[in-house]
């Protein structure tokens, strides 16, 4: 009897990748998780606890040489494996190159080295390589990173279209734009909207609004994203870069009218966009899948689901202003004109 295919997910105990896993694993696939925890949690993966086909490898991307064993056989690769949090970039940028850049080439070398049984290598992408786009913002729009995060994640993705060019790697990327839903990080440091929002419900504290609420976030449901991941590991296509978003950006003061509960307001950030819109043109036509979960069923799920933010930092408007002061130093002062004289 064939045996089943076999799924490396990197980052599998995090957000995206532990959602990707329960995927895999309803498609009948076995999946080795690769993950330092250093964001993620095993609780992530508590469900699957007694199945046989998951394993987890508590291992760094930056440790594995290529011939790793835990790539023996392995179909596919997806790539989820790095730091998420945009805020902090602002202040290890290194480290963020070493997981997020040069953490990819390690893994793009292990799948190299897997030789004929490896499929397909799937990037996840971000689509904060565009920057402060024109919108709905289209896959050849100009990179344009604000930050060390983008900036990390954009070199990530190059690493992979560069492993395809020269070595053929059958490598796909997908540009994530606002993934949410259930297991949404949580780490301690200030990060995406769903977090922040969802412990300061669970507390009665208001709401930390960014600006005046109006900047619109296309917001994609998690199970979508790794729908998405999958048929982009199942196509025949490669060496092809994907946006995935929902096509239909929310404002963040509809968020909060689906979430209930009062409200303060924080200043807005430099470098973060007004609007984030995805063009979803290019991944329906190119594989046929579209976003299945709307936002108010998707903000109904993460509403049922509120427990598991219990534990997550309390922010306020004092405490995100010590941990953003940096961003807006950086981020804040007036740019050099040179830099966008530079051809794109
Ligand atoms: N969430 C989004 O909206 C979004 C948008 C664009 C791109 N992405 C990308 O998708 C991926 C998953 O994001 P997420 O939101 O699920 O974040 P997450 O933090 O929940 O997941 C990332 C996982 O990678 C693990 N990890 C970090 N450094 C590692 C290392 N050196 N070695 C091994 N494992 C390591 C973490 O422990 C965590 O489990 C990230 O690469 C992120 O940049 C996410």
């Amino acid at each position: 009897m064939a045996r089943p295919p076999i799924a490396i997910v990197t980052g599998g105990a995090g957000f995206i990748g532990s959602h990707m896993v329960d995927l895999c694993l309803a498609r009948g696939m076995s999946v080795r998780v690769i993950d330092n925890l250093s964001g993620g949690r095993r609780a992530n993966l508590e469900h699957h606890r007694g199945e046989a086909r998951l394993t987890l490898a508590e291992r760094d991307i930056r440790g594995f040489e290529p011939g790793d064993p835990l790539f023996a056989d392995a179909d596919c690769v997806f790539h989820f494996g790095g730091i998420g949090d945009l805020v902090p970039s602002i202040e290890n940028p290194f480290e963020y190159a070493s997981v997020n850049a040069l953490g990819t080439m390690r893994m793009l070398e292990c799948a190299r080295a897997a030789g004929a049984s490896l499929r397909k290598f799937v990037y996840a992408a971000s689509s904060s390589c565009y920057g402060l786009a024109e919108v709905p913002t289209r896959e050849d729009h100009p990179i344009r990173p604000e930050h060390p995060y983008a900036f990390s994640k954009n070199v990530g993705e190059q690493a992979c279209l560069h492993w395809h060019k020269v070595y053929g790697l059958p490598v796909n990327s997908i540009r994530i734009f606002n993934a949410y839903g259930t297991r949404s990080r949580t780490s301690g440091v200030y990060g995406a909207v769903f977090g922040v929002f969802l412990r300061q419900k669970l507390a009665g504290a208001p709401f930390t609004v960014v600006g005046d609420g109006t900047q619109r976030r296309d917001f994609l449901y998690v199970t979508d994203v790794a729908r998405a991941f999958l048929a982009a590991a199942e196509t025949p296509l490669v060496g092809r870069v994907w946006n995935v978003g929902a096509g239909n950006p929310q404002s963040v003061n509809r968020l909060v009218e689906l979430l209930g509960g009062p409200v303060v307001y924080i200043p807005k950030r430099p470098g973060e966009p007004d609007c984030t819109w995805a063009d979803i043109s290019r991944i329906q036509a190119d594989l046929g899948w579209a976003p299945e979960v709307s936002f108010e069923q998707g903000v109904a799920k993460v509403l049922a689901n509120i427990e598991y933010w219990r534990d997550a930092p309390l922010w306020d408007p004092a405490s995100i202003a010590t941990s953003t002061k940096a961003w807006f130093e950086h981020l804040g002062r007036p740019r050099a004109e040179s830099g966008d004289k530079l051809p794109r």
